[in-house]
């Protein structure tokens, strides 16, 4: 029997360089797709999940978004007083039940590893999520909830992998792959951001991960790795043969929203999902594009 899997790590401590100048005083999970900000949809994604605690690892500058999950008491006055329903549902969800959502400072941005580290009071002995809310995936099922199906089945770590471009590993942790049945790789071993021509494949971790609490031990020696931060990647290495571990191939299409190019493809393809606006896209892109 695993034990159940509820709470979730949300790494916002990230300077966002990539989306300078925008980023400059407002942090980049705050960005809208559409009408949403990326932090909604990774609380959203979490939910949907059975996931009920929460933890965001937020740095400098990032404090709108634990004010975006305050109760807007003036505004939900006035929007009641004004009758509009459909305002206040587009509300609801960004509220959190008292006391499910913390958040823990990352004083410097030392890496994704040291950002996980700083949740280690929240953790405790328990299996977690951790959700990076520039990865956003559009999937018929929740990709964390897909990862949670499959620890229940291993009891072990699991991260959501994909195939990317050779040229591409130097951009991602990268998996040594075992046992492969076409949708679960055993992991035998890991590389942060390898070269293409050392990459023992193209099989690439995305911001998806259910780990058990063996990673904080790992993870408390803040060794640094690629690039002189502390690397997730090298901790979870550390796991292989203590713990069953396994890369899951999700459903579902990522958009790396952490840049330009993901973060545009991600407006249409989400805009295009929504029947109140999915016409008015197709038209103007055609104007744009004469091919849609
Ligand atoms: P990124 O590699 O996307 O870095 O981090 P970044 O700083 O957010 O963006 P760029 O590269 O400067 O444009 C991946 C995730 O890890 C978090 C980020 O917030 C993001 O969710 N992170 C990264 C931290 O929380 N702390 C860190 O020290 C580093």
């Amino acid at each position: 029997m695993t034990k159940p899997l509820k709470k979730a790590v949300l790494p916002v401590a990230g300077l966002g360089t990539r989306f300078l100048p925008a980023t400059k005083a407002m942090p980049k999970e705050m960005l809208p797709v559409v009408d949403k900000p990326l932090i909604q949809y990774a609380i959203d994604e979490a939910r949907a999940a059975g996931i009920e605690e929460f933890c965001l690892i937020t740095g400098r500058g990032k404090d709108s978004l634990i004010d975006y999950f305050d109760v807007a008491f003036e505004l939900e006055v006035t929007l009641r007083e004004r009758n509009k329903k459909d305002c206040l549902e587009a509300l609801a969800p960004s509220s959190i039940e008292a006391g499910s959502l913390a958040a823990v400072r990352q004083q410097e941005p030392l890496g994704l590893g040291h950002a996980i580290w700083c949740a280690r009071s929240f953790i405790g002995d328990d299996p977690f999520a951790i959700i990076l809310p520039d990865d956003l995936v559009r999937a018929d099922r929740p990709c964390i909830g897909q990862l949670i199906e499959a620890y229940n089945q291993t009891g072990g770590s699991v991260v959501a992998v994909e195939e990317v471009p050779r040229e591409h590993t130097n951009r991602y942790g990268v998996l040594n792959p075992g046992k492969d049945d076409g949708k679960m790789v055993e992991i035998r071993g890991l590389v942060e951001k390898p070269k293409p021509e050392d990459a023992p494949s193209n099989l690439s971790i995305i911001g998806r991960y259910v780990l058990t609490a063996d990673v904080m031990k790992h993870l408390s020696k803040l060794e640094k790795g690629a690039g002189g931060e502390v690397q997730l990647t090298d901790a979870m290495a550390k796991m292989v043969g203590e713990i069953p571990f396994h890369g899951l191939r999700y459903e579902g299409r990522r958009f790396d929203c952490g840049n330009k190019i993901g973060f545009l493809e991600a407006q249409i393809a989400f805009a295009l999902d929504r029947p109140d606006l999915a016409d008015d896209v197709r038209g103007f892109l055609k104007n744009y594009t004469g091919a849609v």
